[in-house]
């Protein structure tokens, strides 16, 4: 190993990708992790398996986004290491079927530039902020390093597969995926792994996935340090799924340790206890229920699996109402080619919009006033900022809210 500039320790391989011998592009990628990392204090790079690219909608990173991916892509760098890619901003099989969005000419070339870009560096077009269910994702080894954008993900990948990645920006997954590497620091490190702090529900009996999303907001805001929150909870995949997103997106955690879920031994004993009293998220899922008729619901943030489609179409089942688009699920076109007939059969009946590809938050969606109710409390978050007037509702209250709909 040799010592970098600034203090960082470099192997001779990456002084010569320095050197610039394998390209500008893959040069240009490492100095910027390089220079992050040696801000962060870190001592070396750590070599990851996967990168998976966030901050890919054309409505996010607008022109400049679309010209650095594109820059990279024009001189002929591949990726070193296999890369999924996060939603971008329209179904790509139907650019029309989000409602409450205009979507010119104009910004699906821009977004197709920006696929074209990524596909020709060799990325897996997933469109999906779920990689964790896709196969290629789900082989790699537990205790691997990867470099992954997109906080819910990245919530999923340390928790529940025992991968090791920080929560990445969008350009700096774009970086790893093109050098293989990424910044020893955070949650690549053991120690950083291991809880200090066991949050204890007073009463976990009978929770939904919006009242684990108000839970995520609730540890989010008191909790401290790199090290991840303690749980004991029971809670199925969906439910799971939105009180990680929700924990990504009221905060900065990147992991949480959930008995029975996450692996490794913690020693209980050692955990400093803080309660979390059922009356707290009762009165804030008050807060945030349902007040006024919604114009649309919305399910698919994180991307809808197919438990949640199973889940929605029993619900609808109960009815004979058809919606008229007006319930909205994104999902992966992965997860919508798993389906079974009965179930999209039961959901096309009804009347329910499925929408590939994209989601309300990264595609140009809604206006200021517009009603939204979802079990995500990350849209909630992130629609809320729009002024859109977004409420929250679970699955299971969908029966309820459809008969007085
Ligand atoms: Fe995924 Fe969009 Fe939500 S990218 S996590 S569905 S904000």
């Amino acid at each position: 190993m040799v010592l970098g500039v600034e203090g960082m320790y470099l192997t001779k391989e990456e002084e010569r990708i320095l050197g610039g011998e394998e390209g500008w592009a893959k040069a240009k990628a490492l100095e910027v992790i390089v220079k992050v990392g040696e801000s962060l204090g870190a001592e070396r790079l750590v070599n990851i398996e996967h990168a998976h690219i966030s901050g890919v909608s054309y409505r996010n990173i607008g022109r400049h986004g679309e010209e650095l991916i594109k820059s990279f892509a024009d001189s002929g760098v591949r990726f070193s290491v296999k890369a999924t890619v996060n939603p971008i901003g329209f179904d790509l099989e139907d650019p029309s079927s989000m409602p409450y969005a205009t979507i010119d000419e104009g910004y699906v070339r821009h977004q197709y530039n920006i696929l074209t870009s990524l596909k020709a560096m060799g990325a897996d077009l997933t469109l999906s902020c779920t990689p964790y269910y896709f196969p290629q994702v789900t082989s790699i080894k537990e205790g691997t390093s990867v470099a992954w954008g997109e906080s819910n993900a990245v919530l999923y990948a340390n928790t529940v597969l025992g991968l090791k990645t920080n929560r990445e920006g969008g350009p700096m997954s774009l970086m790893a995926a093109i050098t293989g590497k990424t910044y020893y620091y955070g949650l690549h490190l053991e120690e950083n792994r291991v809880p200090r702090v066991e949050y204890v529900l007073d009463n976990k009996s009978n929770m939904d996935e919006a009242d684990y999303g108000v839970l995520g907001e609730i540890i989010a805001s008191i909790h401290e340090g790199i090290n991840p929150p303690y749980l004991d909870v029971d809670l199925d995949e969906i439910s799971l799924r939105e009180f990680l997103a929700a924990l990504g997106a009221a905060g900065n955690i990147a992991m949480v340790y959930i008995n029975g879920i996450t692996r490794g031994r913690v020693k209980k004993g050692e955990l400093k206890k803080e309660m979390i009293y059922r009356k707290e998220i009762e009165s804030r899922r008050e807060e945030l229920g349902i007040k006024e008729r919604p114009d649309l619901i919305y399910f698919g943030c994180p991307h809808a699996g197919v438990d949640d489609l199973r889940v929605i179409a029993s619900q609808l089942k109960a009815t004979k109402r058809k919606f008229d688009g007006k319930i909205v699920v994104t999902t992966s076109r992965d997860t919508i080619a798993r389906l079974g007939k009965e179930t999209i059969g039961i959901l096309r009946n009804h009347g329910v919009r499925l929408i590939g590809d994209t989601c309300l938050v990264v595609s140009p969606f809604g206006y200021k006033g517009l009603r939204v109710a979802t079990n995500s409390y990350k849209s909630l978050y992130y629609l809320s900022k729009r002024g859109i007037k977004v409420s929250l509702l679970s699955i299971r209250e969908l029966k309820d809210v459809i008969e007085k709909w």
